[in-house]
């Protein structure tokens, strides 16, 4: 462990030790690093840690993190072609490359935004735009299926941001959203309901369980609908790249659209999730927008980052990616996402060993949701709380079917299977 796991402070506690930072004539460069190095920074978790294993982490490689903070400091604006084409060629290599893995046709492509919130939601208004194209008429009120394990910022993206209806589908034992699950709900829908779904979300790793959807099955209820398939992969689809999981991903080759985050499990730095269209042009009918100031930059034929998604101004947040992939190869990529898978297998197993806990949901990925047998919400809390105040490790808590347990989400190469053994021993 090179760096310890930290933890965070109270408001008050950061006023007792950091004060007032902003004043009228400045506290100096050298000041302000002090503060940084000794107070704020040490207030935060060290999210690449090997045993923070909450949430999704993230693990940027050496040369993604060193390579941000060039792209923080060259002024490049890689919002348009004109401004920053080279910036713009080199994201398009790595959404290519990601977009080869998934089986896209050559002309998929689309741009790297902050983080699979904006990716999911940009790819849902780009759907229901589409829809309303070929339609020409908007239903009642449009709809979106999904299942319990959608990802939060799906469901606040349908409710709040685009006022959609969802139509929840049940997951199968193991919470996946099956093709003969959405079909049987599908049929049971008054006719107006069923009138205005325009897409389906199929999880590609759900955050919670790890699990990957049936994405033939959906795909194929989504053909017969001309629905749309938007393929949330923003944990879990960085396991295309790995031959022993490949086969769950089957049927994302049909998707319309697809995110992934590689700030999630491809080592790169926050912020930066790759959303890719099938189809680009339907994303750019979407979101280019128009005003005379712009029209320098509209261009016909010329590929435009901010076109493609809720964005404008935007960092160039794909090159911290491409530069570790570029620099590595794609091979040390499929070694290390393989690495985690294997780690993952190795925790699962133990669960399955020992007498005290108890694996909820069999792994497809590597999010090992589990139960300490006998335990309250509280155990659950002063446990993950004791770990974190020892700086052993930052595992959290969380619900399954309103039961509340805890989950190793693995996408940390250092992380091995003795630092999950010692999580797992510690909760005896
Ligand atoms: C499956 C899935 N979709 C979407 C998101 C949201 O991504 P972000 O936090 O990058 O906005 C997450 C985050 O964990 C996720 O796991």
């Amino acid at each position: 462990m090179d760096a310890p796991l930290d933890r965070s402070f109270t408001p008050e506690a950061l006023d007792a030790l950091a004060g007032p930072t902003i004043t009228e004539h400045g506290i100096g460069g050298a000041e302000a690093l002090r503060l940084w190095a000794d107070v704020l920074g040490p207030a935060c978790l060290s999210v690449d840690h090997p045993r923070y294993l909450s949430f999704i982490p993230s693990a940027p490689t050496k040369a993604a993190a060193a390579f941000d903070m060039l792209v923080g400091a060259s002024s490049v604006y890689p919002g348009s072609w004109l401004e920053g084409s080279g910036a713009v060629y080199a994201e398009n290599q790595a959404l290519r490359w990601l977009a080869e893995l998934a089986g896209l046709p050559p002309a998929a492509g689309g741009c790297f935004v902050q983080g699979g919130t904006i990716g999911n939601l940009s790819a849902l208004v780009a759907a229901r735009e589409a829809a309303l194209q070929w339609r020409g008429r908007r239903p009642e009120r449009w709809a979106v299926a999904v299942t319990e394990e959608t990802h939060s910022s799906v469901k606040h993206a349908l409710r709040v941001v685009m006022d959609v209806d969802i139509v929840e589908v049940p997951g199968d034992e193991r919470g996946r959203m099956t093709g003969a699950a959405l079909r049987g709900v599908v049929a049971d829908l008054p006719t107006e309901v069923r009138d205005g779904i325009f897409a389906v979300v199929a999880t590609a790793g759900t955050t919670n369980v790890g699990v990957v959807d049936d994405i033939a099955g959906i795909g194929a209820v989504a053909r017969e609908h001309r629905w749309w398939l938007h393929v949330d992969g923003a944990y879990g689809g960085a396991g295309l790249v790995a031959p022993s999981v490949r086969p769950l991903f089957d049927g994302i080759e049909a998707a319309d659209s697809f995110i992934v985050d590689p700030h999630k499990w491809l080592f790169a730095p926050f912020d930066s999730c790759a959303l890719i269209y099938r189809d680009p042009v339907l994303g750019r009918a979407a979101h280019t927008q128009q005003a005379g100031y712009l029209d320098p930059v509209t261009v016909d034929g010329e590929w435009n980052p901010s076109d493609f998604a809720i964005q404008l101004t935007r960092r160039a947040r794909g090159l911290p990616f491409w530069f570790s992939l570029a620099v590595h190869g794609t091979a040390a990529y499929r070694a290390a996402v393989e690495q985690t898978l294997t780690v993952a297998r190795a925790g699962a197993a133990l669960i399955r060993e020992a007498d005290h806990v108890s694996l909820l949901v069999e792994p497809d990925l590597t999010v090992l949701i589990f139960e300490r047998i006998g335990w309250s919400a509280d155990d659950y809390a002063r446990w993950s709380a004791r770990l974190l105040d020892e700086q052993f490790a930052f595992v959290t808590p969380t619900r399954h079917h309103g039961q509340v347990c805890t989950r190793f989400a693995i996408v940390n190469p250092l992380t091995t299977e003795d630092d999950l053994a010692l999580i797992i021993d510690s909760m005896k």
